[in-house]
């Protein structure tokens, strides 16, 4: 089966525990695209739904095929966020922000009664680390965020390897106008502390690690759905 197919299959899965008359968080990512059109066949069949997208790229898409939208503003309690992930361990902790929409997506997740996370089994991990952790930083003083960065990884033991995202020749921004950093700080044994020391860091906006937010992951591999819940 190829990876396409696996995605769909777990968002398809996820589609069930969605019910109508509800407002729901829809993330971003291929994964959550998949979510996003089979969520719109259901709304084409008369299920009332209405979301909040995790980012313009997904708004678009919504808007495309026919899903009513909403804002957190207007809507500040959801249901369920639905939602892709670049790593899931086995606690689902996760590390988002492949898709630099990280921000929007935490604050969703965080204003969301549960949160499923929809991915293939190449998401799933024994320990996170291995993709290397979006950080949303704030355009200004981004050498001495890097500094900062760097410093706070080293003294947890970590490498320090940041790379700033770039969309061609321009750094890639994200829909807050923020810069994304990519740091290779190798395998994270202690999430919650680097967590802890990134957000100690003023131009840190926001970072991908995603802890205590995932209640279920539903992982599709080649043998079947798996469905994974704290
Ligand atoms: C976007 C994200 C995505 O959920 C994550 O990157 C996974 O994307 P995909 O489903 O395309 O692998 O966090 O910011």
């Amino acid at each position: 089966m190829d990876a396409r197919l696996l995605k769909i299959e777990a968002a398809r899965a996820a589609l069930s525990h969605v019910e109508s008359g509800t407002v729901i968080g829809i993330g971003t990512g291929s994964t959550a695209e998949e979510f996003v059109r089979l969520l719109a066949a259901a709304v084409a069949d008369g299920m009332a739904i209405t979301g909040v997208p995790t980012s313009e790229r997904t708004a678009t898409l919504c808007r495309e095929l026919g899903i009513p939208l909403t804002t957190l503003d207007e809507s500040p309690h959801l249901a369920v966020t639905i939602d892709g992930a670049d790593e899931v361990d086995p606690d689902l902790a996760l590390i988002k922000g492949g898709g630099g929409a990280l921000l929007r997506e935490k604050i969703v997740a965080s204003a969301s009664d549960r949160m499923i996370v929809i991915a293939d089994e190449t998401k799933l991990v024994g320990s996170l680390g291995r993709f290397p952790l979006p950080i949303e930083v704030n355009r200004f003083g981004l050498a001495a965020t890097q500094r900062a960065i760097a410093a706070a990884a080293r003294g947890l033991g970590l490498e320090d390897r940041l790379v700033l995202r770039k969309a061609g020749e321009e750094p890639f921004l994200t829909d807050g106008s923020h810069y994304i950093i990519d740091a290779s700080f190798g395998l994270i044994p202690d999430p919650r502390a680097l967590s802890n020391a990134l957000h100690a860091i003023p131009g840190v906006v926001e970072h991908g690690l995603f802890l205590d937010l995932a209640s279920i992951a539903i992982i599709a591999g080649k043998t079947g759905i798996k469905t994974l819940a704290v």
